[in-house]
């Protein structure tokens, strides 16, 4: 089972952003998640919230405030004074900073809110340019937005983030031409449902998993992957079990 960063090692440092990402890389993970958003000027920014509110010392939509705006911001500071100045990263800066590393990159196009138009073709044509497609896993909660991701790349892995419920997507003829590579279910939706998706074919990976018993639960459903903040706490636990 493979354990995945969510937002970064994000219960011990800010998420999304370096300090959360290298320390995930310390934790010995197998992959880092990570939300991507477009500002106003177009640019890829690794941010959860479709605004600033909340992880900067900003204000406002991410898609109406520029890269340059947001990269002035202090994205640390709100989880803890020591990590005051710590910035927004573009998408290309983590794409850096995880390149010398053998990781799934799970970079989840945050469009369920903004359709964000154009954003799928921008993550593939960097990815594209720093040749990591292979290592990439691109997630959404939007559907069309993944028919997207397959009309531009026919083998990059898509994921599809569900969290209501999973009973569509046993209808495999309605889902078989998008080639989904894996199903993101929240935790509360890990049932028999996940078995048939496994057997279609389906990796399983849900989020997030922040407590024992639901780690546990994955364990016992053998899904392929967990998303949880705490990477270091989970790999203890399935080491002990
Ligand atoms: O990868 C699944 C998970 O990240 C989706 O939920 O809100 O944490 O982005 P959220
Ligand atoms: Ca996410």
């Amino acid at each position: 089972m493979k354990v995945i960063a969510h937002r970064g090692s994000s219960q011990v440092a800010p998420e999304n952003t370096y300090p959360a990402i290298r320390r995930a890389i310390q934790d010995h993970v197998d992959g880092i998640e990570i939300d991507v958003q477009l500002t106003k000027d177009q640019e890829l920014v690794v941010i959860h919230d479709e605004w600033l509110n909340r992880t900067t010392n900003g204000k406002g939509f991410v898609f109406n405030t520029t890269s340059a705006q947001i990269k002035k911001l202090d994205a640390g500071s709100w989880f803890n004074k020591k990590y005051k100045g710590t910035t927004v990263p573009l998408l290309e800066e983590v794409l850096e900073w995880v390149k010398p590393y053998s990781l799934e990159l799970h970079i989840e196009l945050k469009n369920n809110l903004l359709p964000y138009k154009g954003m799928e073709e921008k993550v593939i044509r960097i990815l594209n340019q720093h040749n990591l497609e292979k290592k990439a896993v691109l997630s959404s909660f939007r559907r069309e937005s993944l028919e997207i991701c397959r009309k531009i790349h026919p083998t990059i892995r898509t994921g599809y983030l569900c969290w209501s419920t999973l009973l569509p997507l046993l209808e495999q003829s309605e889902w078989d031409y998008l080639h989904l590579d894996s199903i993101h279910p929240h935790i509360s939706l890990l049932d028999h449902e996940v078995t048939l998706l496994k057997n279609m074919g389906y990796r399983i990976y849900p989020y997030v998993i922040q407590r024992k018993h639901e780690l546990k639960k994955c364990l016992r459903y053998q899904v392929d992957g967990i998303f949880t903040g705490s990477p270091n706490k989970a790999k203890q636990i399935i080491r002990e079990t």
